[in-house]
C-alpha cells in the first residue's frame, strides 16, 4: 500500500531507474505518481494522479535531471486521488521532499501547529506535516537525520519515511515503524525501497531495515541507528533468490495470468521445503493447547483450507480467525500454551500483524507462513515457513495461494504423522498425491484456459453469480468469487451449497449463474440435491468437477474439469484454478486491467 523508492548513486541520472521501479512497485498502489531528484542544489518534481504510464505520457518521467531522487505510488488514504496530494510533499522552501507509506494518526493536531507558525500546506494528505516540521528543525540547526529522528518522537501511527534535503544534497534518510522499507546496494549506488522487486534488476543484495531504526544512504555508505538509544547498528546484507526475469511479464499480457501459469513451479519449490521447517511448526501446533489460524483476504481462504487439513490429517481443528477481528473474537483469552498460525503472502498484512502482536501480548506461540523474506511477520514470529512462489506482483493473489495451501498440506501431512490420527499408509499415499500436484496444476490451467476465456465470454454482462460448494470446497467457492470480484467488479458471492437454500436461493431466477465446486469426495451426492434445487428455478449451472463425472456434466451448463481424483484434503488447489483464469477474463471482458483492480493494493498496511 503505497509504493516508495529511492536512490542515490555515483554516476548518472537516477529518474530513468525511479521511473522503472516505480512500475514494478505500482502493484502497492496506483492513484498517483510523483518523482524528485536533486541537481545543481535544486529540486527537480513530476508528479500527478494516475497511473504511472498515464502520468509518464504527460510528463516525461524519465528526463530528470540528478545522481539522487525519491519516488512514490500511492494509494489514497487522506486525500483524494490528485496532483497535489502526490507524493513527493515539501516544506515551505522547497528544499525538503519526503515520501510516505502508513497513516500518522495525530496529523490535525500537527497540522493545526504548524499552520499557526505559518506553514503552507498544498494538500490534503497526513504525510505533508513531515517536510515541514523538518524544516523547523533544520532552522533550528539540527541536521537532517537528527530532524527526523526528533519527527519520530513526535508523529503517532505507523510509517515508512524517505527524506532529502538540497542542504544535504548527497543523502537520503529513511526510517520505518510498521510499514516496510528493506535497502538495496550495489556498488556505487544505495537503493531504498517498500519492496524487493523495486531493485531487483540492478541487485540481489538487501539489509533489512527494522521498525525503530532510522538510515542515511550517500555515496560513503549506509549507516543505521537505532532510534531509542541511538546505538549503530551494523548488519550483513542478505542475498536474495528472486530474479528479476520473475518481476516481469515474460511475453504474457498480465502479471496474473504469467503467475497462474506458474503455479505448477510455485508448488513444485514450496514441496521442497526442509523437513525440518515444516516438522518444527508441527510440532508447535501439537503441543498448543488451543490453535487460531489468522489471515485476511485470499490467505484466509488458505486458512480454512488449512483447517480441514489438519482436522483430516491429524484430528487438530484449529479455530479460523479473521486477523482484523481477532481481538474482539477472543477477548483476552489467550495464554502462552496456545499457538497462532499467521498466513500472509506479504508478511506486511497490518490487520495480520496486529492480531499476531496482541497474541505475542499473552505469550502465544506464533508461526508465520508467508512468501516474503525479512518481513515485518518474520520478525515477530517464532518460527516462519518461507513458501516459494517468487515475486507476485499482480494485486489478485494466485500463485501465493497455491504455496501456501502447498505449505499447510506439508505441515497437516508432519502432524497426522505425529498424532497417528490416520494410518500410516493412509498418509503415505497422501503424500504422494501432494507430490503430483504440480503436473495435475499444469494440465489443470491447459485443459481449461480456453472454456473460461469463452465462458467469460457468455457471462460478463451478469450482474451477479454464485459461487457453492461444502466442505473444504467452501475455500474454494469463496477464493473464486473473491476473484471474480475483485478484478471483474461482477457482484459474486460464496456459500455453502447447504446453506443455500436458506436465503441465496431467493436470488434465482432464469439464467442467474451458480458455480458448484464438485470433487469427487464425499460432499459430492449431496451437492447433486443442492444443482437439482438451482435447475429447478432456472439457475444457469457451471460446474468444477472431476472429469470423468458424467453425472455433474449432464446436469450442468457449462464445466471445467480437473483430470483425475484428488484427495479431498488438497482439492482447492487444481479446483481452485479455472476459477482464477475464469476471473481473469471477466476481467478482460469487462475491459479492466486484472493486474491493477480499483481501490485495491496488494499489501495493505492501514487497518
Ligand atoms: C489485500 C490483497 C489480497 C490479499 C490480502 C491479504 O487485500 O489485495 O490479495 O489476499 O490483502 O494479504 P496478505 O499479504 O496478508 O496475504
Amino acid at each position: 500500500m503505497c509504493g516508495i523508492i529511492a536512490v542515490v548513486q555515483e554516476r548518472g541520472d537516477v529518474a530513468p531507474f525511479l521511473h522503472q521501479a516505480l512500475k514494478r512497485l505500482e502493484y502497492r498502489g496506483y492513484d498517483s505518481v510523483g518523482v524528485t531528484t536533486i541537481a545543481n542544489n535544486k529540486m527537480y518534481t513530476k508528479k500527478d494522479k494516475g497511473k504511472i504510464e498515464e502520468v509518464h505520457r504527460r510528463l516525461n518521467l524519465d528526463e530528470m535531471p540528478g545522481l539522487i531522487g525519491i519516488g512514490h505510488t500511492r494509494w489514497a488514504t487522506h486525500g483524494a486521488p490528485s496532483m497535489s496530494n502526490a507524493h513527493p510533499h515539501f516544506d515551505c522552501e522547497n528544499k525538503i521532499a519526503v515520501v510516505h507509506n502508513g497513516v500518522i494518526d495525530n496529523f490535525m493536531e500537527l497540522r493545526k501547529n504548524l499552520s499557526e507558525k505559518g506553514h503552507k500546506f498544498n494538500s490534503e494528505t497526513d504525510t505533508e506535516v513531515i517536510p515541514h516540521m523538518i524544516e523547523d528543525l533544520m532552522k533550528e540547526g539540527l541536521n537532517l537525520v537528527e530532524s527526523i529522528k526528533e519527527v519520530t518522537k513526535r508523529i503517532e501511527g505507523t510509517y515508512a519515511i524517505v527524506a532529502m534535503s538540497t542542504k544535504e544534497n548527497d543523502k537520503i534518510v529513511c526510517t520505518r515503524d510498521g510499514n516496510p522499507l528493506v535497502i538495496g546496494t550495489k556498488s556505487g549506488a544505495s537503493y531504498v525501497s517498500s519492496d524487493i522487486p523495486a531493485f531487483l534488476p540492478i541487485t540481489n543484495d538487501m539489509i533489512l531495515l527494522l521498525d525503530g531504526e532510522i538510515a542515511s544512504l550517500t555515496n560513503q555508505g549506509i549507516h543505521i541507528e537505532r532510534l531509542s538509544d541511538g546505538e549503530i547498528v551494523s548488519r550483513d546484507s542478505i542475498k536474495i533468490s528472486w530474479t528479476a526475469d520473475q518481476a516481469q511479464k515474460s511475453g504474457y499480457p498480465h502479471f496474473m495470468l504469467k503467475e497462474i501459469h506458474e503455479q505448477p513451479d510455485a508448488i513444485r519449490k514450496t514441496l521442497r521445503l526442509r523437513s525440518e521447517t515444516i516438522e518444527t511448526a508441527a510440532r508447535l501446533i501439537r503441543e498448543a493447547e488451543n490453535v487460531y489460524i489468522l489471515a485476511m483476504g485470499t490467505s484466509g481462504h488458505a486458512a480454512k483450507a488449512g483447517r480441514h487439513m489438519f482436522a483430516s490429517l491429524s484430528g487438530i481443528l484449529p479455530s479460523f480467525e479473521l486477523a482484523s477481528d481477532f481481538q474482539d473474537t477472543v477477548y483476552g483469552s489467550l495464554s502462552e500454551r496456545d499457538c497462532i498460525i499467521a498466513i500472509t503472502q506479504s508478511g506486511e498484512t497490518t490487520d495480520t500483524i496486529t492480531a499476531v502482536k496482541y497474541a505475542k501480548h499473552y505469550g502465544a506461540k506464533i508461526i508465520a507462513i508467508t512468501n516474503v523474506v525479512g518481513s515485518s511477520i518474520t520478525r515477530l514470529a517464532d518460527h516462519t515457513v518461507l513458501t516459494q512462489a517468487g515475486p507476485e506482483i499482480g494485486v489478485a493473489a494466485t500463485k501465493t495461494f497455491m504455496v501456501q495451501l502447498t505449505s499447510l498440506a506439508l505441515i497437516a501431512l508432519a502432524l497426522g504423522e505425529m498424532t497417528g490420527f490416520k494410518e500410516s499408509e493412509e498418509i503415505v499415499k497422501k503424500r504422494s498425491s501432494l507430490e503430483k500436484l504440480p503436473e495435475l496444476v499444469s494440465e489443470v490451467i491447459s485443459r481449461n484456459e480456453e472454456r473460461a476465456r469463452k465462458l467469460a465470454s457468455i457471462l460478463y454482462e451478469k450482474p451477479s453469480l454464485l459461487f457453492l460448494g461444502r466442505g473444504v470446497s467452501m475455500a474454494t467457492a469463496e477464493e473464486g468469487a473473491l476473484k471474480l470480484k475483485e478484478i471483474a467488479y461482477n457482484h459474486a458471492e460464496a456459500y455453502s451449497a447447504g446453506e443455500s437454500k436458506h436465503g441465496p436461493i431467493a436470488l434465482v431466477q432464469d439464467g442467474y449463474p451458480v458455480i458448484f465446486v464438485v470433487p469427487s469426495d464425499e460432499t459430492r451426492n449431496r451437492i447433486i440435491g443442492n444443482i437439482m434445487e438451482m435447475k429447478a428455478r432456472g439457475a444457469t449451472i457451471i460446474s468444477v468437477t472431476q472429469k470423468e463425472d458424467v453425472e455433474i456434466t449432464e446436469l450442468s451448463d457449462y464445466v471445467f474439469t480437473v483430470p483425475e481424483i484428488t484427495e479431498a484434503e488438497f482439492s482447492v488447489m487444481p479446483y481452485v484454478v479455472p476459477l482464477q483464469l475464469f476471473s481473469y477474463y471477466m476481467a478482460l471482458r469487462n475491459g479492466y486491467d486484472p493486474d491493477k483492480p480499483r481501490n485495491l493494493a496488494k499489501s495493505v498496511t492501514v487497518l
